[in-house]
């Protein structure tokens, strides 16, 4: 069967359907549910020090504490020959627990395993560790300069990590020094953090048949159980990993973690389960940290606003050890997408990475791999290049938009976007926010001095890693699957290699099998997270779920159907080709009364089959053949205080096209989520270092989460652009809020502070550096 599949119906595939989708399935616990006979308790020792030589580590103390059964260092995992973890994409690997030195404040250093939560903490506390500090490295520009090495360990004797870049060098230079119109500016996409609301954790134990039992708070558990086979030597198949309910993963959960081996390795020394759930501040200062790019944009132009040129170049923060979960052949992600969805002739992209003492990491903050960051430099490009031109900055958009017309639109830096109708989503999003009475009472208010500002990001983004020519992870394709069993009375199980961290796929994956074979979407359980039973799959992240699983259960549910047509054929008694598939069952063509339904069939695949092999079940491994390009118009409308900075968002608009939608009020949701965080990057969230490399961040009173008092209220609406590679024309949408959000709300910002002449201000927006912004303003030069 041809994954090239027709592009199924536009809205909401079951909400055609009489069934309510508003149901929900999941497993019902989470991993710190989880409790086991003679189960110990693990705590890691975190050093003070961003950087320093570890001159002797004393557990004698630790040890004396009533409860604590043993204490190991980076030496013992050394010996044992797990000293070093490898880095997802391959490109670097990180020490498990400290060797000879640290180079990040809270870097695991040592593990101490007790019977009690209480007891391992006290223990640790209590681990003597003679330090000696070293000089610091706190950003990626002193980095550069080499003159502390922070990394002996490597054969490359640098700081440096890796130069990728995309395009056209010499076009993209020549294009811009002819062009009459040209902006530059350095933009930084700060440090933040994903912050689930379920910090991570697991429980390891070896069952009494020798195997692994691993419950983890994992996005991705084969590849988990895969790497885990690789770098202990445990054979695959005495690993069961089992991620249960996580409350949010973002791509927090996708990187294994020291804790996770020192669980391992304690339940193997030891002979007893043990359980690792780390604190909120051990989650925001040694777990994956997202962003930290510093971004060099300049867009050449014609002087009516046609976009001539793009250029990018980026310094990137890696952190201790390059630890940035991405495929193999993107150690910058999938940064092209930064022409966006504009038109440019020729682009050219590059990104220099380096390490500091900082925390790893580098993921996909609910980002398709750095496309939050490409996306974001487009976006503000855009505006900036308006005010240069004088031209409304959604006027400039439109000029440049890629055409209905254009696609598949293969861009200046190589993606082959699949389908979308900017204009189309632009003009939805201006009529329902009332665009031009908007300008008018900005224009009514300026007169008057006051400060309001409507910022608008037309984003386009790439999500469904992906092809496997392209894509992989460890070396493991990214492709996923589905197993779908229909059972005799027409219930049913569906299986994926995803795994859902709260974004509904127990009640999306129902409704596809319900739609593909007409039956009741409340008798389809799904299952994900158990390596045991699910196919295997590269899991949840980068919004590839719904590209990638999804396809494979359409696929696999059209596998069944064409299994259910011979039976249905034999119960009708006629071939199989005067069979046809309509109204959700078989009937004989031209006789609309001889019909058979796909639960009568189900039950006739076990009792009464004919001659046909017996049982109704498929399995689809679906290797998609390009990326979903979604796409989006937000709008957000905000009042300045001229006297305290302080930013009200008083209106916020997100038009998304994601294909054709599953279910309205999962992606509704979906958009909610992903714009409380956007919002909170804009305006709140840092995870912020002093240049002596102390994370200033630690907990939720320094790193602000929004609640319902801060959040905007949220206007929502859609266009359905299909997909026309996707079984049922859907792409990703998980991500779109995250990634089209920031720029929206800084364009708005600086849109309203623009007649001061303030032209950028880097994110957060904090009310400080408004109201500063604001105090040092020369004034709009004439
Ligand atoms: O990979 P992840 O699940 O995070 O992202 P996604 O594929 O964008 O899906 C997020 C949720 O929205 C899932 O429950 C999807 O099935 C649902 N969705 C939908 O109903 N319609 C779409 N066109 C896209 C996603």
């Amino acid at each position: 069967m041809s994954t090239q599949a027709k592009a199924g119906p536009a809205v909401g595939v079951a909400m055609k359907r009489k069934e309510d989708p508003r149901f929900i399935q999941g497993k019902g616990h989470y991993v710190d549910d989880l409790s086991f006979p003679g189960m110990l308790y693990l705590a890691l020792v975190r050093s003070p020090y961003p950087h320093a030589a570890i001159k002797a580590i004393d557990i004698a103390e630790a040890m004396k504490v009533p409860g604590v059964k043993a204490v190991i260092t980076g030496k013992d995992l050394e010996a044992a020959g797990l000293g070093w973890l490898p880095t997802f994409h391959g490109f670097d690997k990180q020490m498990v627990l400290a060797i000879g030195k640290v180079l990040f404040q809270y870097q695991e250093v040592a593990a101490v395993f007790a019977e009690s939560r209480e007891a391992a903490a006290d223990g640790a506390e209590v681990v003597q560790v003679d330090y000696e500090p070293l000089p610091v490295v706190a950003d990626p520009f002193t980095s550069k300069t080499d003159q502390v090495l922070l990394r002996p360990d490597r054969e490359q004797k640098t700081n440096h990590i890796f130069h990728w870049e995309v395009g056209d060098r010499d076009g993209t230079a020549r294009a811009l020094e002819s062009s009459p119109k040209r902006i530059s500016q350095r933009m930084w996409f700060q440090r933040c953090h994903p912050a689930p609301l379920e910090p991570c954790g697991c429980v390891a134990f070896f069952d009494t048949m020798g195997r692994l039992q691993f419950h983890v708070t994992s996005q991705a558990p084969h590849v988990y159980r895969t790497a885990l086979a690789l770098v202990t030597g445990i054979p695959e198949d005495k690993i069961h990993v089992v991620s249960p309910d996580l409350g949010g993963g973002f791509g927090n959960k996708v990187p294994v973690y020291p804790g996770y081996v020192c669980a391992i390795v304690g339940a193997l020394k030891i002979g007893r389960p043990v359980k690792w759930v780390e604190t909120r501040t051990e989650n925001l200062t040694s777990t994956g940290f997202a962003r930290d790019y510093h971004m060099d944009v300049e867009i050449g132009a014609t002087e009516d606003g046609r976009v001539t040129a793009l250029r990018v170049a980026t310094t990137a923060d890696h952190g201790a050890f390059d630890a940035a979960a991405d495929p193999s052949k993107y150690p910058a992600g999938i940064f092209g997408i930064v022409t966006g969805s504009y038109t440019f002739p020729v682009a050219h992209a590059e990104v220099d990475a380096y390490f500091t003492n900082k925390a790893p990491g580098g993921i996909a903050y609910r980002c398709s791999f750095r496309v939050t960051e490409a996306s974001f430099a487009i976006e503000r490009g855009m505006d900036i290049l308006a005010d240069e031109l004088g031209i409304d900055a959604v006027e400039l958009r439109r000029r440049n938009f890629i055409k209905k017309e254009q696609f598949p639109y293969p861009s200046a830096l190589g993606f082959t976007y699949d389908s979308g109708d900017y204009h189309k989503t632009l003009d939805t999003a201006l009529e329902k926010i009332g665009y031009a009475a908007l300008l008018k009472e900005q224009a009514e208010k300026r007169a008057k001095g006051e400060l309001m500002g409507i910022g608008v990001s037309t984003f386009t983004e790439v999500v469904g890693a992906g092809p496997s020519k392209h894509f992989d992870i460890l070396g493991i394709k990214m492709f996923d699957s589905a197993e779908i069993r229909i059972h005799p009375t027409g219930a049913g199980i569906v299986r994926t290699g995803t795994k859902s961290q709260g974004q509904g796929h127990e009640t999306t994956w129902a409704q596809i099998v319900a739609e593909e074979l007409g039956l009741d979407p409340q008798m389809i359980m799904v299952e994900e997270g158990d390596t045991d039973t699910a196919p295997y799959g590269l899991g949840t992240y980068a919004s590839r779920s719904t590209p990638t699983a999804g396809a494979a259960i359409a696929m696999a549910a059209r596998r069944i159907r064409e299994k259910a047509r011979k039976i249905a054929a034999h119960l009708l008694e006629v071939g199989e080709a005067d069979v046809e598939w309509k109204d959700y069952r078989f009937q004989v063509k031209g006789v609309p009364a001889k019909t058979v339904t796909m639960k009568e069939i189900a039950f006739a695949a076990y009792t009464n089959m004919g001659r046909n092999e017996p049982g109704l079940e498929a399995t689809y491994y679906y290797d998609p053949p390009n990326m979903t390009y979604p796409n989006g118009t937000y709008i957000a409308v905000v009042d300045v205080d001229r006297e305290t900075g302080e930013v009200k968002v008083r209106r916020f608009l997100a038009v998304d096209d994601c294909g054709t939608i599953i279910n309205p009020i999962i992606v509704e949701g979906q958009i909610h989520g992903g714009l409380t965080e956007g919002f909170a990057i804009a305006f709140m969230q840092e995870i912020q270092y002093d240049s002596d490399g102390n994370n200033l961040n630690t907990n939720f009173t320094d790193y602000l989460v929004p609640t319902s008092l801060e959040t905007p209220h949220w206007e929502t609406a859609s266009t359905v652009t299909p997909s026309p590679h996707h079984p049922i024309g859907a792409k990703g949408v998980g991500e779109s809020p995250n990634v089209g959000s920031p720029a929206a709300f800084v364009n708005a910002v600086v849109d309203a502070l623009s007649p001061l002449g303030v032209r950028h201000i880097d994110m957060p927006v904090t009310r400080d550096k408004v109201w500063r912004a604001i105090r040092d303003a020369k004034g709009r030069p004439a």
